[in-house]
C-alpha cells in the first residue's frame, strides 16, 4: 500500500493534474467565444488616453487605478495571500525531500533550498492558513459565502503542509505522517482542476480575457 502511494500514484496525481488543467483550460474556450467589442465599464476611452501619456503620467495613472483595488481595501489580507501563494508555489519545487525522490527517480534535480528556509516557510504557509481559516469563521460577512467546500480545500493545503513538517521532524510515527503527507499532497494535486483550486489557472483568464467590469486587460471573450 504504502509503496504505491510513494510510487504510481504520485505519477497518477501528476498526470490527472495535467490532463485536468488541460481539459479545462480547453473547456474555457470551447464555451467562450471572442468578440469584437472592446469593452471597459469604467473607462471606454481608456486605451486611447494612456497611449498618449508620458511615463510619468502613466504610473501615476496606475497608481489610481491601484487605489480601487483590493490591495488597498483589505491590505492584510492581501499581504497574507500573497506570501501564502508564492510559498505554496515554491515550496513543493524546492524542498529537499522532493528533490532527492525527483532525483532518485528522473536522475536530475531542481535546486533546493537550505533545509531550514523550507522549514520556515513550511510554517508561514501554516500561520496563513490559519489566517485564512480564522477570517472566514470570524467575519460574518465570509461566514455568510462559506460552504464545506470552502474549508475542505483549506484543510486539504493545511494537512499537505503540515504533514510535511511533522515527517521532516520526525514528530510522531514517521512512517504515518510521511504516508499522510504523500496521500494528502496526491489529493490536493488531482483536486485542483476540479475544486475551486481550479482558479490557479481560471484567476488568468478571468481577469485578463473575460469581458466584466473588473477586467484588468482588454477582455476580449464573453461566456
Ligand atoms: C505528490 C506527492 C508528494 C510526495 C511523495 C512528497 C514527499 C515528501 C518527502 C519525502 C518529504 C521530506 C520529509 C522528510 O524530510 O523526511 C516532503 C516534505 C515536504 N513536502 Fe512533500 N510530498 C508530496 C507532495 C507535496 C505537496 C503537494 C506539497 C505542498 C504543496 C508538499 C509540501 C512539502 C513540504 C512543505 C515539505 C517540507 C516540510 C519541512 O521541511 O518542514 N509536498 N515531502
Ligand atoms: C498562480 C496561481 C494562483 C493565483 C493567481 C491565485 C489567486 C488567488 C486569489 C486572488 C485568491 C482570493 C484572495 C484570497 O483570499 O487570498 C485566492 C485564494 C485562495 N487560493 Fe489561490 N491562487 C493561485 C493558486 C493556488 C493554488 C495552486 C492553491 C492550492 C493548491 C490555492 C489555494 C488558495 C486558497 C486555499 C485560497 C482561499 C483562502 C481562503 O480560504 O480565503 N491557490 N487565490
Amino acid at each position: 500500500m504504502v509503496a504505491h502511494i510513494r510510487g504510481p500514484m504520485v505519477w497518477i496525481a501528476l498526470i490527472v493534474f495535467v490532463l485536468g488543467t488541460a481539459t479545462q483550460i480547453l473547456q474555457f474556450f470551447w464555451l467562450s467565444r471572442k468578440t469584437a467589442r472592446s469593452f471597459a465599464v469604467f473607462d471606454p476611452d481608456r486605451e486611447n488616453r494612456v497611449g498618449k501619456l508620458s511615463l510619468h503620467q502613466r504610473i501615476s495613472d496606475m497608481a489610481h487605478y491601484f487605489r480601487k483595488t483590493v490591495f488597498v481595501t483589505y491590505p492584510l489580507t492581501m499581504t497574507v495571500s500573497t506570501v501564502f501563494h508564492v510559498c505554496l508555489i515554491l515550496l513543493p519545487l524546492f524542498v529537499l525531500g522532493h528533490n532527492e525522490l525527483i532525483a532518485l527517480s528522473l536522475g536530475h534535480r531542481l535546486p533546493s533550498f537550505p533545509e531550514r528556509l523550507s522549514d520556515g516557510l513550511t510554517l508561514v504557509v501554516l500561520l496563513c492558513c490559519s489566517y485564512f481559516f480564522i477570517r472566514r469563521v470570524v467575519l460574518a460577512r465570509m461566514r455568510a459565502i462559506s460552504s464545506l467546500a470552502d474549508y475542505l480545500v483549506l484543510a486539504l493545503v493545511g494537512v499537505s503542509f503540515l504533514s510535511g513538517y511533522l515527517a521532516y521532524h520526525q514528530i510522531f510515527d514517521y512512517q504515518s505522517t510521511i504516508t499522510i503527507h504523500m496521500l494528502s499532497g496526491e489529493l490536493m494535486l488531482m483536486a485542483i482542476p476540479f475544486t475551486k483550486m481550479t482558479h490557479m489557472t481560471f484567476f488568468f483568464f478571468n481577469r485578463f480575457m473575460v469581458i466584466h467590469e473588473h477586467t484588468l486587460g482588454r477582455g476580449e471573450r464573453v461566456w
